[in-house]
């Protein structure tokens, strides 16, 4: 078996290649990709940069090039649901992209033709991440995760995706990740601590919380990398 370990940003991956301690280093189409060795399994690791079409790539990339048969993904995302706070994680149960807009043809926000509004993670790897959260002590909510090529730094909009998406938190990357997965059959699980509240304070905040909260999500996805070898 081979998994896919991805985030977008290098704060994202650090703590994930410090934990592996040896790999090997390929570039390719950009990027490099981290490939060990772990618990006898081979794992495939690397940063997109930051966006849906990095992330498109990247996650292409490690399932078209690298062969990845499972891809889970660690980092931060902006809170929307007002239960969520810096440092919290998120699981997502499903994604969609809060910037894709062709209403004016008569469709709903985040829709385009043969495509679908969300794209639903692995039940499998939900289920374990309840498991995981136990045994860490730790709780996690579940929850819809909106993406789209925007840092959100504005109540209002955060508001609006909140409220047309049913979401509780954003990001950047996970819904187009979760495209890929769904159209290639891979199972993928998203996760992601909270670095800020997608408010007017969200880039000191995010700055401030960045590397804390993607500890937070990466020691959470070791263990769920963990449980997907044991299983
Ligand atoms: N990732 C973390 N915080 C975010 C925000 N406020 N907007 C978009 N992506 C984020």
């Amino acid at each position: 078996m081979k998994i896919a370990i991805m985030g977008a940003m290098p704060e994202e991956v650090a703590p994930i290649l410090e934990k592996l301690g040896e790999y090997t280093t390929t570039e390719y189409a950009g990027n490099k990709y981290y490939e060990a060795t772990y618990k006898g399994v081979e794992l495939v690791i690397a940063y997109s940069k930051i966006g849906k079409v990095f992330s498109t790539l990247t996650a292409t990339t490690m399932i078209e090039h690298f062969g990845a048969q499972k891809l889970l993904f660690s980092g931060v995302a902006g809170a929307i649901s007002p239960s969520l706070k810096v440092g919290d994680l998120i699981v997502a149960t499903k994604l969609s992209q809060h910037d894709l807009d062709i209403t004016a043809f008569g469709h709903p926000f985040g829709y385009v033709p043969e495509g679908a509004v969300f794209v639903e993670a692995d039940t499998q790897m939900i289920a374990m991440s309840k498991k995981v959260a136990d045994e860490m002590g730790k709780s996690v909510q579940e929850g819809i995760i909106a993406t789209g090529d925007q840092f959100v730094a504005n109540e209002e909009r955060k508001n609006w995706i909140g409220k047309e998406f049913g979401a509780d938190a954003l990001e950047m990357e996970g819904a187009s990740v979760a495209v890929v997965c769904d159209a290639l059959d891979v199972p993928f699980f998203i996760l992601r601590a909270i670095s800020d509240a997608a408010d007017m304070d969200a880039s000191f905040s995010f700055d401030e919380f960045l590397e804390t909260s993607a500890v937070e999500s990466a020691e959470f996805v070791m263990k769920m990398v963990d449980k997907v070898i044991a299983a």
